[in-house]
């Protein structure tokens, strides 16, 4: 129970890495928040942790709704120990393609979203507390067409330093987790059909060095160890969890 009386806020946390991290860190005894846009996905949420978690819905581009999750928070007379800034946009766009609007959208979500929930939740975090921003491989590596979304993840690393320097007298650590491919909605959600979704998977079960994507679950390990105890010296840094993929 790494997590016993910590309450914590998932952004994304009702499907992918944010809903196996939010079943951990109920396993693991904390109070969790999880926050996306679709209420639907939300209410499956709900119906599978119970009294353990709250949902909220919202959108990380719109301010609104980050300062309603943390209304509810606080009007449930909590305070916040651990942030998962995981909700996240990804398209495919080669650079002769790319348009205002195509950048934005990567950049909205995945930069300026971060940005926000994290300075939104600091009234209401514990000193001591954990932050983690949910990265990615294509902000280390070259893929084509991912022009803006590497770019905009890769902001997590720089303000994995930057927060971490700012809040060193609160004792938050700050860290980004950089997951390589893992099998979840958002492989179907870039491609049009199954076969392709299939052919995909099957790509980059090709080029991670241990033959496999990475299950949701696996990532989740990796961001409860930022977020618990556990990890109680590992502040301003990326953690890989890529299956070996950017080194070999
Ligand atoms: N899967 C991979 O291979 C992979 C690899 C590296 C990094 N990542 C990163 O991991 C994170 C989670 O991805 P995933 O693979 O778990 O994807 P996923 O299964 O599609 O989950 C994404 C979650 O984010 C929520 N979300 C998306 N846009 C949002 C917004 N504007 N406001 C609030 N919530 C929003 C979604 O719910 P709603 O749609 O209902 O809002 C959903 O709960 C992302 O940041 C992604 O870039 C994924």
């Amino acid at each position: 129970m790494r997590l016993q009386n910590k309450v914590a806020v998932i952004t994304g946390g009702s499907s992918g890495i944010g809903l196996a991290t939010a079943q951990r860190f109920v396993a693991e005894g904390a109070f969790v928040y999880v926050f996306a846009r679709r209420q639907e996905e939300l209410d499956k949420v709900s119906k599978l942790f119970g009294s353990n978690v709250a949902t909220v819905q919202g959108d990380v581009k719109n301010l609104a709704d980050l300062d309603r999750l943390y209304g509810k928070v606080a009007s449930d007379g909590k305070k916040v120990d651990i942030v998962v800034a995981n909700s996240g946009f990804v398209d495919s766009v080669k650079l002769s393609d790319v348009t205002v609007e195509t950048f934005d959208r990567n950049f909205e979500t995945n930069a300026r979203g971060v940005l926000f929930t994290v300075q939104k939740a600091l009234p209401l975090m514990r000193d001591g507390g954990a932050i983690v921003m949910t990265s990615t491989i294509a902000a280390l590596r070259g893929f084509p067409g991912r022009s803006a979304y590497a770019a905009s993840k890769t902001a997590l690393r720089s303000y994995a330093r930057t927060w971490a320097a700012e809040l060193k007298d609160r004792r938050i650590r700050v860290n980004a987790i950089t997951p390589g491919p893992t099998d979840t909605p958002l492989i179907d959600a870039q491609v049009s059909s199954k076969a392709e979704a299939d052919q995909a998977r099957a790509k980059h079960a090709a080029n991670i060095p241990l033959g496999r994507m990475a299950q949701p679950e696996e990532i989740a390990s990796a961001i409860l160890f930022l977020s618990s105890d556990d990890g109680s010296f590992v502040n301003a840094t990326e953690l890989l969890v890529d299956g070996g993929m950017c080194s070999i």
